[in-house]
C-alpha cells in the first residue's frame, strides 16, 4: 500500500496537503476558537473621545517608526520600561488582553525611541507638553523631532462618532451616550491635547504604580548627611535615574515641568522642609504630598522611585541635593545667574 501511494504523484499531493491542513487546524484554528486565547483584562476600559483621537494623529504621524507598544517578559526588558513597580507580577510585562479594543495593534518593531506600552505610568502631562513641544529642551541628547505644531492644530471632531461606531462593531463596547457624546468632548480641544491624552492612557488597564502609602517619619535624620562618598553617589544616582530630565541637569528645575530641588520652595510653598520629606517624596512619589500637607502640583507627576533605589540610594540623593543648595547659596549672584541661563 505505502508503496503503492508514492508511485501516485497526485493523489499523494492531495494526501499531504490534507494532512497538513488537519494539523493545521488542530494546531492553529482549534485553539483561537478557545476563551483562554482571548484573556479578559479586568481593569479594561475602551479609549475615550480624546484618547481615540490622540491614537489616530499617533497613527497619522508614524510614531509607530520610532516606538513600540508591548514589553516583552525578559528581564532586561521589565526593568528597563519600569514593568518592575507593578503590583502584580503579571503586570510587569504586556499582557494580551490589554490590547482587546485595539484596531489596529500599534507593537511596532522600531525601538528608535523607548517602549511607551506603559507610559501612562511614567510621566505627567506637563512633561509630556513640554517634551513634544521640544524634545531636547527635555532630554537634551534626543532625536525625537519635535511635535509643536499639533498645539495650533484643532481637534477634528467630525468623524469621532463614525470612527467610535466602527469600533463598536468591532466588539469594543462604546454605548450610545459615547456615540453621541463624541464630537462635544472634542470642542475647544488641540491636538497637542489629544496626543498627551493618548499617552496618559497607556497601560493603565493594570495597576503598575508600584508601592504608594509610606510611613513617614519627619524627625528622622539623614544617615548619609555630609558623607563626600554619598554625595558622589547621589549626583550619579540622580543622572543614572532620569531625575534631571524633569529636574534639570542640576535640579534646577525646569518652567512647566518640575520644581527646583534647591531653592527655597516645597512643593509649592515657600519654606524647606525636613530631609526626610526629600525622602519621602522620591522613595513614594506625589502621593506622599498628603502626609506632608503641602499642595505641589495639581497633576501630581512625581513617581515612586522606591522600587528602583534603596533607602541608602534615596538618602545619598538626598545629601547630593543638600550639598548642591548649600553651593549654590555660597556662588556668587552672576554665576548663580548664568548657570541657570544656560540650560
Ligand atoms: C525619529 C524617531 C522618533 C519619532 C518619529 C518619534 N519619537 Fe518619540 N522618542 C524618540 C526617542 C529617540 C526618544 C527618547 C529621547 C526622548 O525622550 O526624547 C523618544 C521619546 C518619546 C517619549 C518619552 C518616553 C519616556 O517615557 O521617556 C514619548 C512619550 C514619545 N517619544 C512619544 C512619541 C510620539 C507620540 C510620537 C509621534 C507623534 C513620537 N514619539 C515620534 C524617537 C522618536
Ligand atoms: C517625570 C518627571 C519627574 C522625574 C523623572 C522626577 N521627578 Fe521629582 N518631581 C516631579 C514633579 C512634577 C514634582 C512636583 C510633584 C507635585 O507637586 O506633586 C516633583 C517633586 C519632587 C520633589 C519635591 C520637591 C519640591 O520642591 O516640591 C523631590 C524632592 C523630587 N521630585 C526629587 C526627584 C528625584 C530625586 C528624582 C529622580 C530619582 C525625581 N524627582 C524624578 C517630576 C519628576
Amino acid at each position: 500500500m505505502a508503496g503503492k501511494i508514492y508511485s501516485k504523484p497526485i493523489a499523494f499531493s492531495i494526501a499531504a496537503t490534507l494532512a497538513v491542513l488537519a494539523g493545521s487546524i488542530a494546531m492553529m484554528a482549534y485553539p483561537m476558537l478557545r476563551a483562554e486565547m482571548h484573556p479578559k483584562v479586568e481593569g479594561l476600559a475602551p479609549l475615550t473621545a480624546l484618547e481615540l483621537a490622540g491614537r489616530a494623529i499617533y497613527q497619522r504621524e508614524g510614531c509607530v517608526n520610532c516606538h513600540t507598544q508591548t514589553v516583552r517578559p525578559l528581564q532586561s526588558e521589565v526593568v528597563r520600561y519600569k514593568g518592575n513597580r507593578a503590583a502584580e507580577p503579571s503586570g510587569r510585562y504586556s499582557l494580551a488582553g490589554e490590547f482587546a479594543y485595539d484596531h489596529p495593534f500599534l507593537w511596532g518593531s522600531k525601538r528608535t525611541g523607548p517602549d511607551l506600552a506603559f507610559e501612562g505610568w511614567l510621566k505627567s502631562a506637563a512633561w509630556h507638553h513640554a517634551h513634544f513641544e521640544d524634545p531636547q529642551a527635555v532630554v537634551p541628547r534626543s532625536n525625537m523631532p519635535a511635535y509643536a505644531f499639533l498645539k495650533a492644530a484643532a481637534v477634528d471632531g467630525d468623524d469621532i462618532g463614525a470612527h467610535m461606531r466602527t469600533l463598536r462593531r468591532l466588539g469594543v463596547p462604546y454605548t450610545d451616550a459615547d456615540l453621541a457624546g463624541a464630537a462635544a468632548a472634542l470642542q475647544g480641544k488641540t491636538e497637542m491635547d489629544a496626543i498627551v491624552a493618548y499617552m496618559l492612557s497607556l497601560g493603565k488597564a493594570v495597576d503598575r504604580g508600584g508601592k504608594g502609602g509610606l510611613e513617614l517619619d519627619l524627625e528622622e535624620k539623614n544617615p548619609l548627611a555630609a558623607d563626600t562618598a554619598a554625595i558622589a553617589k547621589g549626583r550619579q544616582l540622580f543622572d543614572a535615574q532620569g531625575c534631571g530630565a524633569c529636574h534639570g541637569d542640576e535640579a534646577h528645575g525646569q518652567e512647566g515641568v518640575a520644581p527646583s530641588l534647591v531653592d527655597d520652595e516645597f512643593l509649592g510653598e515657600k519654606g524647606d522642609l525636613p530631609d526626610a520629606a526629600y525622602f519621602g517624596m522620591i522613595k513614594g512619589g506625589s502621593d506622599v504630598k498628603k502626609q506632608l500637607g503641602r499642595p505641589g502640583l495639581a497633576d501630581g507627576g512625581m513617581q515612586p522611585f522606591g522600587s528602583e533605589l534603596s533607602d541608602e540610594d534615596i538618602w545619598s540623593i538626598v545629601a547630593w541635593l543638600r550639598n548642591q543648595k548649600g553651593h549654590e547659596a555660597a556662588e556668587p549672584p552672576h554665576e548663580e545667574a548664568a548657570e541657570h541661563g544656560n540650560r
